[in-house]
C-alpha cells in the first residue's frame, strides 16, 4: 500500500514523512514543488530507502498529478502543499492564490477523477486529508474561548484567507461530490527542520549569529504552540478513525505571548551555548515594527480529537522546545545551508 504527500520536503512534511517511515512499511510518494521552503537535506536519512519516492513537481499540474495516482495507487493524499509564511503573503500574495487556492482545486479534481475510478472496496477506505491551520478562524480577544470546530472562518491575512479557500473548497468536494475527505486545523508547530524565517528558529539562529531579536509590536500576540511531532501523531489518527467529512482541530494547550517564548529560548540558549562575554542572549531581544493586520490572539480546543480519536499531545511546550533549541545546536550543517541557499544550488543541479 501507498500513501501520496504533497509538500513533504517542507516543515512539517519532511517530519510527517520521516514519522510516517519509522513507524510504518507503507510507501510514501511524496509531491513537492522545492519552493525556497522545500529542503530535501531535511529527509537525507532517507537516501536509498525504497519507500520513499520523490517527485518533483506542482500541486497544480493535473497531468503529473493524474498519472502519479495511475501509477503509485494510493490509498490516501495527504496534502501538505502551500504557501505557508504569513509575512511572504503580506509582500506578495500571488503564490498563496496559486498555490494554495487554484493548485488545490487542480488535485482535488485529479483526486475526484481517480477516486471516482476506484473500485467499490478500494474507494470505502480512500481517504483525502487537507492540512489546513487556526489561522482560518481569525484573531481571538484575550478573554475569549479557544477556537472549537464550530468557530466561524474570519481570516485576516491574504495567507490564511487562502487557506479558508482551500479547506471551503475541500468541504464542497465532500458535499457536491462525495469525496471521502477529512481536514485538519492546527496551531502553531515548532520542532526540528523548521525553515529559519518563522519566529522560533529565527530566533534561535539570530541568537547564536550574535544578531538581534526582531519581536514584533510589543510582543503580547499570543500562540498555541505545539510540537511538530504531535502534529504528526495527530494526522495519522485522523487518517485512521476521522469521520469523513469532519474536520479536526489539534492544538498544543500551550498559549504563550511572542516575548514569553522569546526569553525561553534565550534562557536555554545561555544555559547550553552561553555568551563568550557572560551576557544573556535576552540583550539580543529589539522590538520592531509590529506585522500589519497582526493577529492578536489563536488558541484551539482540542477536545474533538481528543474526545474522538483519543489523541493529545505527547511534549509539554517546556520538553519540546528543549528539543527544539538543542536540534538547533546539533544541526549547525543544515542550518548553514539553509542560509547560505546551499540545498538550492544541489536541487538546481539536480533537476536543471
Ligand atoms: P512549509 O512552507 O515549510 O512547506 C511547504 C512545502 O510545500 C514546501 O516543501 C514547498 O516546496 C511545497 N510546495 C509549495 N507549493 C507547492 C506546490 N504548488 N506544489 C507542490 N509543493 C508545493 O510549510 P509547513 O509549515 O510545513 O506547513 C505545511 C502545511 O501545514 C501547510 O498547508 C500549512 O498551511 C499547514 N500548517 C502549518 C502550520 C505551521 O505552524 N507551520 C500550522 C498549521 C498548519
Ligand atoms: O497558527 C498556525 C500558523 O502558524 C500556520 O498556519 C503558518 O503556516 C505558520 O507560519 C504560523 O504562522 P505565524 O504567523 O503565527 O508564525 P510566525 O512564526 O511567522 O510568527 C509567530 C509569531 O511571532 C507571530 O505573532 C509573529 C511573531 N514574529 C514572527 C517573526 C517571523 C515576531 O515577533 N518576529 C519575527 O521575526
Amino acid at each position: 500500500m501507498t500513501i501520496l504527500v504533497t509538500g513533504g520536503a517542507g516543515f512539517i512534511g519532511s517530519n510527517f514523512v520521516l514519522d510516517w517511515l519509522a513507524h510504518s512499511e507503507e510507501a510514501v510518494v511524496n509531491l513537492d514543488k522545492l519552493t525556497y521552503a522545500g529542503n530535501l537535506e531535511s529527509l537525507a536519512s532517507l537516501q536509498g530507502d525504497p519507500r520513499h519516492i520523490f517527485v518533483r513537481g506542482d500541486i497544480g499540474d493535473r497531468s503529473l498529478v493524474d498519472r502519479l495516482l495511475i501509477e503509485h495507487h494510493p490509498r490516501a493524499v495527504i496534502n501538505f502543499a502551500a504557501e505557508s509564511h504569513v509575512d511572504r503573503s503580506i509582500h506578495g500574495p500571488e503564490d498563496f492564490i496559486q498555490t494554495n487556492i487554484v493548485g488545490t482545486f487542480h488535485l482535488l479534481e485529479a483526486v475526484r477523477g481517480y477516486y471516482n475510478a476506484l473500485p467499490a472496496t478500494e474507494k470505502s477506505s480512500f481517504r483525502f486529508l487537507h492540512v489546513s491551520t487556526d489561522e482560518v478562524y481569525g484573531s481571538l480577544t484575550p478573554e475569549a474561548p479557544p477556537f472549537t470546530e464550530e468557530n466561524p472562518y474570519e481570516p485576516n491575512s491574504p495567507y490564511s484567507a487562502s487557506k479558508a479557500a482551500s479547506d471551503h473548497l475541500v468541504r464542497a468536494y465532500h458535499h457536491t461530490y462525495g469525496l471521502p475527505v477529512l481536514t485538519t486545523n492546527c496551531s502553531n508547530n515548532y520542532g526540528p527542520y523548521h525553515f529559519p524565517e518563522k519566529m522560533i528558529p529565527l530566533m534561535i539562529v539570530n541568537a547564536l549569529a550574535g544578531k538581534h531579536l526582531p519581536v514584533y509590536g510589543d510582543g503580547m500576540q499570543v500562540r498555541d504552540w505545539l510540537y511538530v511531532k504531535d502534529h504528526c501523531s495527530a494526522i495519522r489518527r485522523v487518517l485512521e478513525d476521522g469521520r469523513l467529512g469532519e474536520t479536526y482541530n489539534v492544538g498544543g494547550w500551550n498559549e504563550k505571548p511572542n516575548i514569553e517564548v522569546v526569553k525561553t529560548i534565550c534562557k536555554l540558549l545561555d544555559q547550553y551555548r552561553p555568551r563568550s562575554d557572560g551576557k544573556s542572549y535576552a540583550d539580543q531581544i529589539t522590538y520592531v515594527s509590529d506585522r500589519p493586520g497582526h493577529d492578536q490572539r489563536y488558541a484551539i480546543d482540542a477536545r474533538k480529537i481528543e474526545r474522538e480519536l483519543n489523541w493529545k499531545p505527547s511534549e509539554t511546550f517546556e520538553s519540546g522546545i528543549t528539543k527544539t533549541v538543542r536540534w538547533y545546536l546539533e544541526n549547525t550543517e543544515w542550518v548553514r545551508h539553509v542560509q547560505s541557499g546551499t540545498y538550492r544550488d544541489w536541487i538546481k543541479k539536480q533537476y536543471s
